[in-house]
């Protein structure tokens, strides 16, 4: 068995890490929600890619109002997945095929079903037990106003009102997110010691490390002040509050207690850099999701000016950078990068938007190119190596994802990137589950046949083979991963970079062609070359 601490210490700041979404990997049970077992009977493909670790997505006991974000139980698995000692040896398998696990840690919000939530609710107004959430008054002659203007990020008010035994209207709680995912009160410090305790608990597991959710907004305001009409507040009452930091230290503590090096990667939206960078100075923790770059048009000068401001941010903390193109909240890069307006943007989402996926999947494969070649750690989200569209036409009867019920569909949430995987056969479940399984949470398009693992792997054409042969050479070329970038002057539209005097990495975003740079022999590219030229909308490693 593979010991997670004789290892290389080092090894999170250049890692390919593989974002897991468990409900739609692998049905191993045919209950049409896939499961533990899958995983495990696909780590073998994983390994065959070419990635580091695997990040999960929850698997923890939750009623999923929020797709498991709404945790009920930190220390086990949901029998949707599996058992613990499913997870345990998951973790034990994916580890002596080089592979280590990251697990997903909820600490701003737990299930409203979680036995402390249960516990506030039953031992009414002004209790110990309600001290570890926020439950408040109400404003307005009866307090049927919430405490504050504050919206949740789902849609509607931040707060629900409770009822009393009596069937009266009661106090408010805030949720930040869905109403089944009360926020905790991260002043208490039973709260803290919670979550510290947990942190063990994966960590003796043979976790290698936890990904931070909404790791920005734990602490708020006691004082509830209501937002400003107009423009952001300075302190924020909720957002990226200084009082975050000392919390992160001391789970850095707790990680830095164990061998081989475990690590905290925060998801943290913030439009600033150096508030970012704060996150990651060297006793907090280790890498953060950049988003900026997720979000970022295809658009030579503003993905430049995204590496640039990312890596100054990154270099005064020492802190390795992440590039990231996608995960289980956004669209699909190919629909994006198909579209009109390329960038993301959770306030502008809307249906139906038309796309063009050969352009889309072109762009993707050059971005796929260009985020191996950055310097820093890449995450890569279940799909993207197939090529995956966005899902843009699941019956709204069919939808579960609280974003869209609670705009009553004027935001088409998050389903459709968490369509259920295609390996195999020419119609759903695609190998996603077995033949005669129930039919999947989330319906599959039909036209899914093309891009199934099966199809595309031999075929040199598709992006499985394309990111296969990435990771492949980058796991070769002691250029890539951690370390820096030296730009090269090639022309308006056009990204060139060097890692060393024997890599380098062309980008063309320019409408027409243009002449590869100096070099010995191209290594691998996006798409066909035309003789020295690099064609719009491709990206090629050049051995210099
Ligand atoms: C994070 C997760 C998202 C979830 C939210 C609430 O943003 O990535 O999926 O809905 O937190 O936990």
């Amino acid at each position: 068995m593979a010991d997670i601490s004789a290892t290389d210490d080092a090894w999170w700041r250049g890692a390919v890490i593989y974002q897991v979404y468990p409900r739609s990997f692998a049905d191993a049970d045919g209950d049409g929600t896939g499961d533990l077992a899958g995983v495990r009977s696909r780590l073998g493909y994983l390994r065959e890619l070419g990635v580091d670790a695997l990040w999960f997505n929850p698997w923890y006991p939750s009623p999923m109002a929020d797709g498991g974000y709404d945790v009920a139980d930190y220390r086990d698995v949901d029998p949707m997945f599996g058992t613990l000692a499913d997870a345990e040896k998951l973790i034990a398998e994916a580890l002596d095929l080089g592979m280590r696990t990251i697990v997903d840690i909820v600490p701003n919000h737990v299930s409203a079903e979680h036995p402390w939530f249960r516990e506030a609710l039953a031992a009414g107004p002004g209790s110990p037990a309600r001290e570890l959430f926020w439950f408040r008054p109400g404003r307005g002659a009866h307090g049927e106003l919430p405490p504050t203007n504050w919206p949740s990020q789902f849609g509607g008010p931040a707060w629900t009102r409770t009822t009393e035994p009596d069937g009266s209207p009661g106090e408010w709680y805030l949720n930040l997110f869905d109403s089944r995912q009360p926020d905790l009160n991260w002043a208490h410090p039973a709260v803290r010691r919670e979550h510290e305790e947990v942190l063990r608990f994966w960590f003796d597991r043979g976790a290698a490390g936890v990904r931070v959710d909404s790791a920005a907004l734990l602490t708020k305001d006691p004082a509830l002040p209501d937002l400003p009409a107009r423009g952001e507040p300075d302190p924020h009452p909720y957002v990226d509050r200084d009082d975050l930091h000392e919390i992160y230290r001391s789970w850095r503590a707790v990680a830095d207690g164990y061998p081989g090096a475990r690590i905290l990667v925060g998801e943290v939206w913030t439009p600033d850099p150096e508030r970012f960078a704060r996150y990651l100075r060297p006793d907090e923790m280790h890498t953060a999701f950049n988003f900026g770059f997720l979000c970022c048009p295809w658009d030579a000068e503003r993905l430049r000016t995204c590496v640039d401001t990312t890596l100054a941010a990154h270099r005064p903390v020492g802190a390795p950078a992440t590039w990231v193109l996608c995960n289980h909240d956004v669209t699909r890069t190919v629909t994006r990068y198909g579209r009109a307006e390329t960038g993301f943007d959770f306030a502008t989402k809307a249906h139906g938007v038309p796309t063009d996926l050969a352009l889309g999947t072109r762009r993707a494969r050059a971005a796929a190119l260009l985020t191996l070649a950055l310097p820093g750690s890449v995450y890569l989200y279940q799909g993207e190596e197939l090529g995956l569209p966005e899902a843009e036409d699941i019956p709204a009867d069919r939808r579960q994802d609280p974003m869209y019920l609670r705009t009553g569909g004027a935001d088409p949430g998050r389903d459709g990137c968490r369509v259920p995987m295609p390996w195999s056969g020419t119609r759903p479940p695609y190998g996603f589950g077995p033949e005669g399984g129930a039919e999947p949470w989330l319906p599959q398009p039909d036209d899914w046949a093309g891009r199934t693992a099966e199809a595309q792997s031999g075929d040199p054409d598709s992006m499985l083979e394309l990111y296969r042969a990435a990771l492949r050479l980058r796991r070769r070329e002691p250029a890539l991963g951690d370390g820096t970038l030296t730009w090269l002057d090639a022309g308006p539209g056009v990204l060139a970079f060097r890692r060393d005097a024997s890599f380098a990495c062309v980008l063309n975003l320019a409408p027409h062609a243009v002449r590869l740079p100096e070099h010995r022999a191209p290594l691998l590219a996006s798409g066909a070359l035309d003789g020295d030229r690099l064609p719009p909308d491709t990206a090629v490693w050049l051995r210099t």
